[in-house]
């Protein structure tokens, strides 16, 4: 969703600031803009579409300036028009500014603005914004943006420039991500690290509450008393290339070969003497004594992979574990308390719902152990534990290496819990170990079936419905197959528990119909091969997935996709792999945007 860009330095500030929202667009957008400030004079630019409106648009001007911000746009109030796009400038021109969030508050603020003779444009949320700052205005900006936000209800991150200090950019930031970029003689804030790191890899992480002023030389972050607050700064690990396509036709196919590097680097830190062991988290393990129920919450794939710990915890633990879509358990009376363990799967580590069930969860007295990519970022800061994925930046909108980062951390997590609460025996406990440190090599094996996906779709691209059916943790990766056939191609998915087919939708169910079966749950095998029979009796072509030593998946399936030996418990890596495979050529055989799919956003920074 809407990404900001703030720079002041010696460079010409239309070039780094369209360069860092070109590495926003990933975010998911519907317009853009920029705003720079020339002597005194704020020259702003803005285009609905792509940023390549935009850039043929400012060639057709000459805005020379070395400070500005610039935004990329996810409508939420009006359309995506050039009008309603970021940045909003103040009447007298003095002020322009840049906004990620909702301003909640924004209609009594617009009535009472109007009423005080102030001129909107636009249908926003954010142009009350720009006003109130002019109102505020009497020679300190910092004042006027203290003043500005201390009116403001809902989730900001803004960015502000003022015709009358053509050297300083300004920040603000509430619920919704900002993070200062540290240069030599050049300062930067952005949305995210990636906009910022071919520029610089030192990031300063601000605070909801906190404000920055920045100029070349200096940044100021401070508090809501205007006193200045001493920042660390922190150096990003990953490089410039982990945000290119090197060489890709697409960044999400990039992302998907990745997966093993991802996964090592994800699992093995987290072991040490044949252990799993979470640096951080040792209170924890003495805590979970106590608790007596784990809820689960994130939104997306994220709870796709919730689903899969659920599973896997649940099996090794014997405690109950409730999986909770984020924007439900948010808007329900949930039965948690001090002995409740909530964990929080997120990519992002931004997504509005998703910190709002958090936070929701900690009043209630929860401990709140978070699994998140994005290292400084909202649910990580909020989270009273946290084990981190370390996939690097994921730019392709649909996730997989941010899922299955996260489905390599719910069968650690599994282990670790069943450990500290003894429920594992030893020679148990050492095989799955060993089934754990095997899931990159398996992903690998499994990536391999990359080299004849390409022509297997063929068969199977003119598919407008397909039905995905599988029980326990093939039904967990059920779930996420269809959501990423159905993000990047367009296509019509479902996934079913394959029990449940029979409850209604098999009426569906015809000559017609695909029916995607992944079958790696050994136990479960016999009760697949009937629900495959059951399609297959109204005329259904059958995909299925299985293990490669499984030959009696034939009799029933027309095809199968083998995958490599695995334990069932951990096999939803190897497992998912090649749907998401399918997808991605699916999409591909169609012509679809897979990086950038319609109405679709990577991180979902409002409700
Ligand atoms: C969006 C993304 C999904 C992601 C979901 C949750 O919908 O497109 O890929 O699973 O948000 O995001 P999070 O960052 O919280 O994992």
């Amino acid at each position: 969703m809407c990404g900001i860009v703030g720079y002041t330095g010696k460079d010409d500030a239309v070039s780094v600031l369209t360069s860092g929202l070109k590495r926003l667009e990933y975010r998911g957008y519907d317009s853009s803009g920029i705003a720079v400030n020339n002597e005194n004079k704020i020259t702003m630019v803005k285009a609905s579409g792509e940023i390549n409106n935009l850039v043929e648009k400012l060639g057709e001007k000459t805005i020379v300036g070395c400070a500005g911000i610039g935004h990329t746009r996810w409508a939420t109030h009006g359309a995506p028009t050039d009008i309603n796009a970021h940045p909003h400038l103040s009447n007298s021109g003095r002020f322009a500014i840049v906004h990620n969030g909702i301003i909640e508050n924004y209609i009594e603020l617009k009535e009472e603005l109007a009423g005080k003779g102030f001129n909107f444009e636009s249908e926003t949320d954010t142009e009350v914004v720009v006003h109130l700052l002019e109102y505020y205005y009497e020679g300190d900006v910092r004042k006027a943006l203290m003043k500005t936000v201390s009116r403001l209800e809902g989730s900001y991150a803004l960015g502000v420039v003022c015709s009358e200090f053509p050297k300083s950019v300004f920040a603000a930031k509430l619920g919704s991500p900002l993070i200062i970029g540290v240069g030599v003689g050049e300062n930067f804030f952005a949305s995210d690290v990636t906009a910022l790191i071919s520029k610089t890899k030192n990031i300063i992480y601000i605070e909801d509450g906190e404000f920055a002023e920045i100029t070349p030389d200096e940044i100021d972050v401070f508090d809501c008393t205007g006193k200045s607050v001493k920042k660390s700064v922190s150096r990003v690990v990953w490089d410039i290339e982990a945000a290119e396509k090197g060489g890709y036709e697409h960044f999400m196919l990039k992302e998907i070969m990745e997966q093993p590097k991802a996964l090592k680097s994800t699992i093995e830190p987290n072991i040490k003497d044949n252990k799993i062991h979470f640096e951080g988290l040792e209170p924890l393990g003495e805590k979970i004594k106590d608790i007596n129920k784990i809820i689960i919450t994130a939104c997306g794939s994220a709870y796709h992979a919730g689903y899969v710990g659920k599973f896997v915890i649940e099996e090794l633990c014997r405690i109950s574990v409730e999986v909770d879509l984020a924007s439900e358990l948010r808007y329900r009376n949930p039965i948690i308390d001090e002995k409740t363990l909530v964990v929080v799967i997120s990519q992002s580590g931004e997504t509005a719902d998703t910190i709002a069930a958090m936070k929701e969860c900690k009043e209630r007295g929860a401990t709140v152990l978070s699994v998140v990519n994005v290292v400084g970022s909202t649910i990580a800061k909020l989270s009273d534990y946290v084990i981190y994925t370390w996939a690097g930046p994921e730019i392709a909108v649909a996730t997989s290496k941010g899922y299955t980062t996260q489905l390599a951390v719910m069968n650690m997590l599994a282990l670790w819990l069943g450990d500290h609460l003894n429920k594992i025996e030893e020679t148990e406990y050492n095989e799955l170990i060993e089934a754990i440190r095997s899931i990159p090599e398996r992903a690998q094996r499994s990536l391999d079936l990359n080299a004849q996906m390409a022509d297997f779709v063929k068969n199977y691209s003119h598919y407008d419905s397909v039905f995905y059916i599988g029980r326990n943790i093939d039904y967990a990766i059920c779930m996420e197959g269809s959501l990423k056939l159905k993000e990047i191609s367009y296509v019509h998915s479902e996934a079913y528990a394959a029990g449940e087919l029979k409850h209604g939708t098999i009426a569906l169910v015809d000559e017609n119909s695909l029916v995607v079966a992944p079958c790696c749950q050994e136990s479960l095998f016999d009760k697949m091969m009937s629900n495959i029979k059951e399609v297959k009796a109204r005329g259904a072509n059958v995909l299925a997935v299985a293990l490669e030593n499984n030959h009696k998946i034939y009799e029933e399936a027309d095809n199968v996709i083998s995958i490599p030996e695995t334990h069932p418990m951990f096999v939803s890596v190897a497992e998912i792999i090649p749907l998401q495979l399918f997808s991605y050529y699916i999409a591909k055989e169609k012509g679809c945007n897979i990086d950038k799919p319609k109405n679709l956003a990577k991180s979902v920074t409002v409700e």
